[in-house]
């Protein structure tokens, strides 16, 4: 099937290398406009129903430009993929907003040619296969420290995500990706038979697809679909970064939301997912040392992802009423307010562990089950799920 994109930017270097770059991809149609999408008057939003993927350009810090990508957004046709190309000059800051308003990717200028050839071949597989919606939305969970809580609030949010969803819609299909490939417990934490499918695509070096993954992950009475880490010893570069990013693109074909529980690690087959992820959570404490920790993964994350949100989650303490002199230094580090606590509550966390079973089912009126159940919550209102019918199940 034929694809077509649209080039917008005023620079008509930039316009030559983006054609220059997509020349040789087979079926695809590239056109240029030498303007800013500002100059465009609305025109941009008449062409966005006539195009599979628009690239613009951006400098960032301009109300009116972000405007224009935001009706932009607002105007598009189901499954038109926008990505702002964006020059060195644009803040962290301008890129959330681009992404607040609906862009679905942020490229600096200076990568383009590594990944622009890339999501390329993504809009290719999205509009190839599965419901032809958007691909699900990826929510990865890091932690700050050993043992600060990183798994528990992955099952967790991932089983919450299904059981928070408002009545009356359908409920969302999701995935939980355990790549803590050494020392994952997502297999032990909800009590699944043993799976060997990581320890297999890393011993065969195959890409898995989705069909394969469907047969192979462990699927939960509550619908939560589980790819749990393997419990033999793996080496932790067994994995190649193409196969991590084929399992996540197959994944996001076929679920709405993946939540992934990452090592501690940061090995190289991170940076799939980084790129990928629409949110990435960092769960922490506030002692000194976690807090310099969460700095350092989140100048990492975004290092390779300006525009990723991250959300700091502090675990083993409720919100405070008045932030003591420790909570302000951690939020003047962390550069963003403590948003997000979950309370310190071993009793449920345990049950919970004990028995196998997610905390909706053993501790469901725990201050710890509510707690990541409003985490839930905020990401389904940050990420709605793509609108399906009936019959897209
Ligand atoms: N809010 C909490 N209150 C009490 N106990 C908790 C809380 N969150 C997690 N725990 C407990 O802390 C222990 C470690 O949790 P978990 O395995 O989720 O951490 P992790 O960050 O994934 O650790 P690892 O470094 O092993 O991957 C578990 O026993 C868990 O039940
Ligand atoms: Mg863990």
């Amino acid at each position: 099937m034929n694809r077509s994109i649209l080039v917008i930017s005023p620079d008509r270097q930039l316009l030559d290398s983006v054609e220059s770059m997509l020349v040789d991809q087979p079926g695809l149609r590239v056109d240029t406009r030498p303007a800013r999408l500002t100059e465009m008057n609305g025109q941009a939003v008449k062409l966005a129903t006539d195009y599979d993927m628009i690239l613009f350009q951006t400098s960032g810090g301009d109300a009116a430009e972000l405007k224009a990508a935001a009706d932009l957004a607002t105007g598009r046709r189901s499954g038109t993929m926008l990505v702002a190309l964006a020059d060195a000059g644009l803040s962290i800051t301008d890129a959330h907003a681009l992404t607040r308003a609906g862009i679905d990717q942020v490229l600096p200028v200076s990568i383009l040619a590594e990944e622009l050839p890339e999501s390329v071949e993504r809009l290719r597989q999205k509009r190839g296969g599965g419901d032809g919606g958007r691909p699900g939305r990826i929510v990865a969970v890091a932690p700050a420290r050993g043992g600060v809580g990183a798994t528990t609030v992955a099952v967790n949010l991932a089983d919450q995500i299904i059981a928070r969803t408002a009545r009356g819609q359908n409920k969302p299909r999701v995935a939980l990706l355990d790549l803590d490939l050494q020392f994952g417990t997502v297999g032990s934490y909800l009590d699944l038979p043993e799976q060997e499918i990581l320890l297999r695509i890393a011993a065969d070096g195959t890409i898995p697809d989705a069909t394969f993954l469907r047969q192979s992950m462990a699927v939960l009475p509550s619908g939560l679909s589980v790819l749990a880490a393997p419990t033999k010893f793996a080496p932790l570069e067994a994995l190649r970064s193409e196969q991590i990013a084929g399992l996540l693109d197959a994944l996001t074909a076929t679920h709405d939301y993946v939540v992934v529980d990452l090592p501690r690690a940061l090995v190289s087959w991170i940076e799939p997912v980084v790129r990928r992820a629409d949110e990435m959570m960092i769960v922490t404490d506030v002692a000194v040392s976690s807090v310099r920790h969460c700095r350092r993964l989140i100048d990492f994350f975004t290092a390779d992802n300006i525009a990723l949100p991250v959300q700091v989650v502090i675990n083993h303490e409720s919100k405070p009423f008045f932030a003591s002199a420790l909570h302000r230094e951690a939020a003047r580090v962390l550069e963003r307010p403590l948003e997000h606590w979950l309370p310190h509550d071993p009793k449920a966390a345990h049950n919970a562990a004990d028995r196998g079973q997610p905390l909706s089912a053993v501790a469901a009126r725990s201050s710890l089950a509510k707690a990541i159940g409003r985490l839930a919550s905020d990401t389904l209102t940050r990420f709605p799920a793509a609108i399906r019918t009936k019959e897209a199940h």
